[in-house]
């Protein structure tokens, strides 16, 4: 088991958990979710919450959060890190797989920091990296359980079919704008608001559709190495 420190939160990484100080993608995300309007009270879902270090941030910002993870390893660890950091009254877990244990309920933010590499995983701790048509499956379950003005932050990394992800956001439904990038050696790391906007047709959007970058996106910033 290792101890973590980010900001002036500690956490318990249990073996078999992502550790989320140790890759870019987890402050990546942490920093875009500072950066985001939350509204005291709104309804966070975090999905694949792994030691549930987002959920904890969100917590702190006064949300509601409910955090989901397919890994009862990771589940273990978020429950044990939601008690050191008091948090048991705004903060839920629940085992499983994507939206399955949430049910019909609907959120302001949802927020996944994904596996990256397509395939079944062998293992509990291989699902932080490895899953079968996770991101297909959650741009579909997407729409029905978010708000009116529901938002998505998301990781993603070239290791990703980037073109084909955010066809499928557009062809949902979704608007995206890029928060954060982080160039590594041999890969580039992103987050991505997701907003609704009005549905079009999917003929109307081309794959590779161009992107916008707004004064937050663009800089490099975090720490890690994912
Ligand atoms: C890259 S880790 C991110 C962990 C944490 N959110 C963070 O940023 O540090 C991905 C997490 O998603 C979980 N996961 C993978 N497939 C899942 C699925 N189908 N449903 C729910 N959780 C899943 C994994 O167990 C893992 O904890």
């Amino acid at each position: 088991m290792v101890l973590e420190r980010i900001q002036d939160v500690t956490l318990v990484v249990f073996p078999g958990v992502f550790q989320p100080g140790l890759f870019f993608s987890t402050p990546l995300l942490l920093d875009a979710l500072d950066h985001l309007r939350l509204e005291a009270g709104c309804s966070v879902l975090d999905m694949g919450t792994g030691t549930g270090v987002l959920a904890i941030f969100a917590a702190k910002r006064g949300a509601r959060v409910t955090a989901v993870d397919i890994s009862p390893l990771a589940v273990r660890c978020a429950r044990v890190n939601v008690l050191l950091n008091c948090l048991e009254d705004q903060i839920r877990i629940l085992e499983g797989d994507l939206f399955a244990p949430v049910g019909d309920e609907r959120y302001d933010l949802v927020v996944f920091n994904p596996p990256y590499f397509e395939g079944k995983p062998k293992d509990w701790p291989e699902y932080a990296w490895r899953g079968e048509k996770v991101l297909d499956r959650f741009i579909g379950g997407l729409s029905s359980h978010l708000t009116q003005d529901g938002r998505v932050l998301l990781s993603l990394s070239t290791e990703l079919d980037l073109t084909a992800i955010k066809y499928e956001l557009s062809r949902n439904g979704f608007e995206i704008r890029e928060r954060r990038r982080r160039r590594l050696p041999g890969e580039m790391i992103f987050v991505y608001e997701c907003l609704r906007r009005e549905p079009m047709s999917a003929l109307e959007v081309k794959p590779g559709l161009k992107l916008t970058c707004d004064e937050h996106g663009c800089e490099p910033n975090a720490y890690g190495k994912r």
